[in-house]
């Protein structure tokens, strides 16, 4: 899969390609990262990408030359280009999987007040991480790009995929390792009593439990 990430503020994004899983999964070849600062697009002398809103109100507007400038040069017959935006359909377990069987993704980070409304027009998809304002869409594109990497082909062992929270409508069981016991707190014995049927079973009892105790809503 290819990434490319349009930002102001490409910076943001060393420690993220540059760290643990996300970092190794760029030296397999399952991804590739790139970030292009789309104010290398701006025709404007001094570079500028932003202007005061038509209309008037607080905060500058991204301009919408150089932002799709730069849509319309990374993009080809194969890339779905996402929006990061706080008015996009919210985030979810299901889009992150459905997203990681694309080739190429193309994420749009908006900045200051947001961005012209004609940009618009030319993204396929609009997204948002939750009901909350960030300053800009970099931490967004990471949060997104984050979860769909991790679902790649070799990236991590397939089986820690299969019980996670959200997968079949359900949170992930509890999990322990050692000591058995720590501050008086005991690992439950049907864990370490080998059976791995007795196992499988109370798994399953605990992941229904724990969602009906935390989040009815997805059961
Ligand atoms: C300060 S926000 C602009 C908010 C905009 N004025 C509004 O009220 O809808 C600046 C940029 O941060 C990004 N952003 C902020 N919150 C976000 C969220 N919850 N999800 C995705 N992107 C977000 C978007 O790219 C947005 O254009």
């Amino acid at each position: 899969m290819k990434i490319d990430i349009l930002t102001l503020f490409p910076t943001m994004f060393e420690g993220f390609v540059n760290e643990s899983i996300i970092h190794r999964a760029i030296l397999k070849k399952a991804v590739e990262i790139h970030t292009i600062n789309f104010r290398d697009f701006s025709k404007l002398n001094n570079k500028q990408v932003d202007d005061t809103p038509y209309g008037g109100g607080g905060g500058m507007v991204l301009r919408p030359e150089p932002l799709i400038d730069a849509i319309e040069k990374v993009k080809t017959k194969n890339s779905k280009v996402i929006l990061l935006c706080p008015q996009g359909i919210p985030f979810k377990q299901e889009k992150a999987k459905e997203l990681s069987h694309e080739k190429h993704l193309v994420f749009v980070c908006g900045h200051y007040e947001g961005f012209d409304e004609r940009i618009r027009t030319f993204v396929d998809e609009e997204i948002s991480i939750g009901d909350y304002i960030l300053t800009g869409g970099e931490l967004p594109a990471m949060v997104i790009c984050d979860s769909i990497i991790r679902l790649l082909p070799g990236v991590i062992k397939n089986n820690s995929h299969e019980n996670e929270s959200f997968n079949n409508h359900l949170l992930d069981y509890p999990t322990y390792t050692k000591p058995q016991e720590y501050k008086g707190l005991r690992v439950p014995d049907v864990l370490i009593s080998g059976d791995h049927k007795k196992i499988a079973q109370w798994r399953k009892t605990e992941q229904i439990k724990k969602t009906e105790a935390k989040r009815k809503d997805i059961l």
